[in-house]
C-alpha cells in the first residue's frame, strides 16, 4: 500500500472519516467534503446512528458526492497512538469491492503522531499470503491500495517522514510474516539461509554469514546438530550484521528457527501439527527486525543470530536419552526431543556473548505451549537477568501495542533443570508446572558472563517467548490470520528509541 501526504483538500476516492465518539455533526473546520456527502454524514451523525466507538465503522454511500468510511476512534481523551493505529487497520479490514482502490483520509482533532500510527495500521493490515494461489480473473480489482492523507501544510514534512518510516518498519513486519506464513516444504533451514542472503544483496550495510551443517559440526554446535541432525534438511546457523563497522557494544538478537517441529522422537501429537511450520517464528522476527531497521535507515551496528533446524523423528535423530556437548562445553540430557527450541538457542546464546560484544542479547522463542497457557494470545512471555532492562523491553512493547508481559526468573526452576544424574543439565524440568519458567532458567546457563573471576557479570539478557503471540492471535488487529509478525516494532523502538 502507497500512503502519500497532501496538503490539499482534494477527495480521491473513498473518504476515510476518523471520528470521535459522542460527535454529533462534523466540524466545520473539516474542508474539502463534497456538501451532499457532508449532510449525509451530518445526517447520520445527528441520529446517533454512528456513535464512533473504537473500530466501529459505517459506510456511505449512494449520494451524488461520493463514498465514504466512518471510523469510529472511540472518546477523544482515550484516543491514544493505538486507538489510532487499530483504528486504521479496521479500515483496510473492512474494505470491499465498492470502496474502490483509492482512499483519501481526513482527519480532525489528531496530531502527527496519532496521524502516523493510522498510517501504520494501514500498511500493517494490508497484508495477505497468496503466493500459493493462482492468480485469478479479479486480480486487477485487487490492484494496490493507494490512500491519501489530507493534512495541514505545517504538518506535511513532519508526517512524510512520519509515514516513510512505518512504511519501512512495517515492510518488516510483513517479510517476518511472509516466512512464518511460508509452508515448511519450501521453508527449510538453508531455505531461510538462502533468503537472508538474497535479501542482503539490497543493502550495502548488511553482512549474512551461513554456518553450515558441516561447520555447525566442526565449531562443536552440538545442541544445533542435535536437533537438526534427524531431518534430511540440514540444520545452519545464520549470522546478520547491519553496520558493521561500528564502534562500541551493540544489541545482539537470537532467534529459534524450527522450521517444522515435528516434536522429533517424542512426536506431537497429530492434531494442528501442521502449525508447527511457525516454530521458526523466533528467527522470522529477528529477521524481520533487520529489514525494518535496514529499509528506515538506521545507523547503529546490530548483529542477529537464527538457529536453523529442522526437528524430525528418523534414524539418525536424537534419542530422549542422548547426553549431547554444547558450544558452551556444557552437557545436556535430552528428555525429551520436543523440548529442542532451548537445544538450538543454548549454541545461539553462547555464540552471542562470545564471539560478539553485546551491549544486551534478546532471544525470540516460540519455546513453550506453557507459556500460551500462562498467558493467551495476548502478551508475550518477558525474561531478563536484569529488571530495568526488563521493563525497557516491557515499556517498548507497550508504546508500540505490542504487549510483552514480565516473567519470572527464579534459582529454584534453574534448579530444576540441572539435577541431571549422568550430565550437567537436563532439557526437561521435573513435572509440568511452570513449563515457560523452567524453559527460561534454562536458557539463562547458556548466556555467557563477562569479565574474570569477581568482576565476572553474566551479560544483559531477555528472553521473549512468543509461541501464543506469533501466530493464532485473534485480537491483534493489524492482521487477518496467520503469522503477526509480533514485535519487530518492539525492537525497532527499543534499538532506536523512536
Ligand atoms: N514448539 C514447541 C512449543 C509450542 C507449542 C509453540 C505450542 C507454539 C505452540 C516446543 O518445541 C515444544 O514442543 N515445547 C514443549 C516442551 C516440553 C516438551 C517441555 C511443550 O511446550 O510442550
Ligand atoms: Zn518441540
Ligand atoms: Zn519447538
Amino acid at each position: 500500500m502507497q500512503v502519500t501526504i497532501s496538503s490539499g483538500n482534494n477527495i480521491n476516492g473513498t473518504l476515510v472519516l476518523p471520528l470521535f465518539e459522542g460527535e454529533e455533526a462534523l466540524p466545520e473546520s473539516v474542508e474539502g467534503i463534497p456538501i451532499a456527502l457532508k449532510s449525509q454524514i451530518n445526517v447520520v451523525l445527528g441520529a446517533g446512528d454512528f456513535k464512533a466507538k473504537a473500530n466501529a465503522t459505517l459506510t456511505l454511500m449512494g449520494t451524488d458526492g461520493g463514498k465514504a468510511i466512518l471510523i469510529g476512534l472511540g472518546k477523544d481523551a482515550k484516543a491514544d497512538a493505538q486507538a489510532y493505529r487499530e483504528a486504521g487497520a479496521t479500515v483496510v479490514a473492512s474494505l470491499k469491492k465498492v470502496h474502490g482502490n483509492e482512499l483519501t483520509v481526513v482527519f480532525h482533532g489528531a496530531d502527527v503522531a496519532n496521524m502516523a500510527a493510522f498510517a501504520e495500521g494501514m500498511m500493517l493490515r494490508d497484508y495477505s499470503y497468496d503466493d500459493y494461489k493462482q492468480a485469478d480473473e479479479d486480480d486487477e480489482e485487487k490492484a494496490a491500495l493507494a490512500a491519501r492523507i489530507n493534512c495541514s501544510e505545517a504538518n506535511a514534512t513532519a508526517l512524510s517522514q512520519a509515514v516513510e518510516r512505518a512504511a519501512a518498519v512495517s515492510s518488516g513486519v510483513h517479510l517476518s510474516r511472509d516466512l512464518g506464513n511460508c509452508p515448511p516444504n519450501d521453508m527449510y533451514p538453508m531455505a531461510f539461509a538462502l533468503k537472508a542472503e538474497q535479501w542482503a544483496k539490497a543493502y550495502d550495510n548488511v553482512k549474512v554469514e551461513i554456518i553450515d551443517y558441516e561447520s555447525a559440526k566442526r565449531q562443536g554446535m552440538g545442541g544445533l546438530v542435535a536437533v537438526g541432525m534427524g531431518s534430511a534438511r540440514k540444520p545452519c546457523m545464520v549470522i546478520f550484521t547491519l553496520n558493521g563497522e561500528q564502534k562500541g557494544r551493540y544489541p545482539v538478537l537470537v532467534g529459534k528457527g524450527i522450521t517444522f517441529d515435528t516434536g522429533g522422537i517424542s512426536l506431537k501429537p497429530g492434531a494442528n501439527m501442521d502449525e508447527m511450520k511457525y516454530d521458526m517464528g523466533g528467527s522470522a522476527t529477528v529477521f524481520g527486525t533487520m529489514e525494518a531497521l535496514a529499509a528506515s535507515g538506521y545507523g547503529g551496528k546490530v548483529v542477529a543470530i537464527t538457529c536453523m533446524a529442522e526437528n524430525m523423528p528418523s534414524s539418525n535423530a536424537q534419542r530422549p536419552g542422548d547426553v549431547i556437548t554444547t558450544l558452551s562445553g556444557k552437557t545436556i540430557e535430552v528428555l525429551n526431543t520436543d523440548a529442542e527450541g532451548r537445544l538450538v538457542l543454548s549454541d545461539g546464546l553462547w555464540k552471542a556473548g562470545t564471539d560478539f560484544d553485546p551491549e544486551y542479547i534478546i532471544d525470540f522463542a516460540t519455546l513453550t505451549g506453557a507459556c500460551v497457557v500462562a498467558l493467551g494470545h495476548e502478551a508475550t512471555g518477558l525474561w531478563s537477568n536484569d529488571d530495568d532492562f526488563r521493563s525497557r523491553i516491557h515499556e517498548a512493547g507497550n508504546d508500540v501495542g505490542e504487549l510483552a508481559w514480565p516473567m519470572p526468573l527464579l534459582p529454584a526452576f534453574e534448579k530444576e533443570m540441572t539435577n541431571s544424574k549422568i550430565a550437567d543439565t537436563r532439557n526437561l524440568g521435573a513435572g509440568r508446572w511452570g513449563g515457560a519458567n523452567t524453559a527460561a532458567a534454562f536458557l539463562k546457563q547458556f548466556v555467557p558472563e563477562r569479565g574474570e573471576g569477581d568482576e565476572a557479570e553474566q551479560i544483559t539478557w531477555a528472553h521473549m517467548d512468543i509461541a501464543g503471540t506469533y501466530w493464532g492471535a485473534k485480537t491483534n488487529k493489524m492482521v487477518g490470520h496467520g503469522a503477526t509478525g509480533i514485535h519487530v516494532r518492539t525492537m525497532v523502538r527499543l534499538i532506536t528509541g523512536e
